[in-house]
């Protein structure tokens, strides 16, 4: 490996799939923030923030994650929260960005429905207008919390329709199988909206055959333990159904003992249609290229599989066709001046 496989990767138009907007808090913004809000969080330097983000297992992560977002009270927090991450992600490459947010950890703390939103909403028009970066937001349903629960979120969303692309299922795996929500993604879709689920990541082959068959997702997110399951396995392929993969988390949350192990080249050699994520890169020690970078460092991967992987990330995002295809002449020009 080179470190010309590195930087090619780096320059690499691409997408990213998989984010979630309160995963991107650093904790200088989480400091300047409580600081702004006048909310004392369990930490005296960014330094003893950064230490305690050892995981052995998702819950581990959530629990530091949900109090974290605690930090995040008035549009101008979430603007910030996302302007922040759009200025990372441009310098990473990336044209297109579909962003999960968790409303329900701020809609609880009385944080209203409304003010997530327009603070997002203020941060994506702003990157689009600074750089052209085009983006959608994904509202995720909290898995541990109940299915009415979910449904009050949804009619949160009612008014906001047009301003969100689809629905998602995050948070606590093991014990919430995506049975739990069969009938508010089915509401969802009849309101318009696309489906996307997080399957197999802890969880087992039968959570994403539920996520497929119950939930009818469009895309799955993580779905490592797919592999388990030959047929499974084949089933995706043949769909190609795009998984939304996030190495550094897999290696933070201890979903891979390393990354030399990590199933990417095997999804790829299988035919599955994967991509590259950070998912929360600001507990998981990198965004979406650390994620390629990591990936160009421990594994056999080569230049045309990481156009590949690029170009996945464009055909699995919810851009219509005609903005798929503008993206993936980019790309090619990019490659063409490459060879
Ligand atoms: N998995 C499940 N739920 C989450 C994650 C994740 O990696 N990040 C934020 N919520
Ligand atoms: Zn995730």
């Amino acid at each position: 490996m080179s470190s010309d496989l590195i930087a090619f990767t780096a320059s690499l138009p691409k997408a990213e799939l998989h984010v979630h907007i309160e995963g991107t808090l650093e904790p200088e913004l989480m400091f300047a923030l409580a600081k702004r809000n006048r909310i004392d969080i369990p930490f005296k330097t960014v330094e003893a923030v950064r230490a305690a983000y050892q995981f052995t297992r998702l819950q581990d992560f959530l629990d530091i994650y949900y109090e974290g977002a605690k930090v995040l009270q008035t549009e101008e927090d979430f603007r910030d929260l996302a302007r922040a991450y759009f200025n990372r992600a441009v310098a990473d490459n990336v044209r297109h960005a579909e962003i999960f947010f968790d409303p329900q950890a701020h809609t609880a703390r009385g944080v209203p429905f409304g003010v997530v939103m327009k603070g997002l909403l203020a941060a994506m028009e702003g990157a689009e207008r600074a750089y052209g970066l085009s983006s959608k937001l994904i509202l995720c349903f909290l898995r541990h919390l109940d299915q009415d629960d979910a449904f009050a979120t949804l009619r949160d969303a009612e008014p906001w329709r047009e301003k969100i692309v689809a629905v998602g299922l995050d948070s606590s795996e093991m014990g919430h199988p995506p049975s739990k929500f069969a009938r508010v993604f089915a509401a969802a879709g009849s309101m318009g909206f696309k489906r996307v689920a997080h399957a197999g990541e802890e969880g087992p082959p039968e959570y994403v055959r539920e996520a497929l068959d119950l939930l009818k997702v469009h895309r799955l997110d993580h779905g490592n333990r797919s592999l388990e399951d030959a047929d499974l396995t084949a089933r995706l392929a043949r769909t190609a159904m795009t998984l939304t993969v996030c190495p550094l988390s897999n290696l933070k949350l201890c979903v891979v003992k390393d990354l030399k192990s990590h199933p990417l080249p095997e999804m790829l050699a299988q035919g599955l249609r994967a991509t590259i994520n950070s998912d929360d890169p600001a507990y998981f020690g990198g965004y979406i290229n650390d994620n390629y970078a990591a990936m160009a460092k421990a594994s056999r991967l080569d230049r045309a599989a990481f156009v590949m992987l690029a170009r996945n990330s464009f055909l699995g995002s919810f851009l219509p066709e005609a903005e798929v295809t503008k993206y993936l002449e980019v790309l090619d020009a990019y490659v063409a001046r490459q060879a």
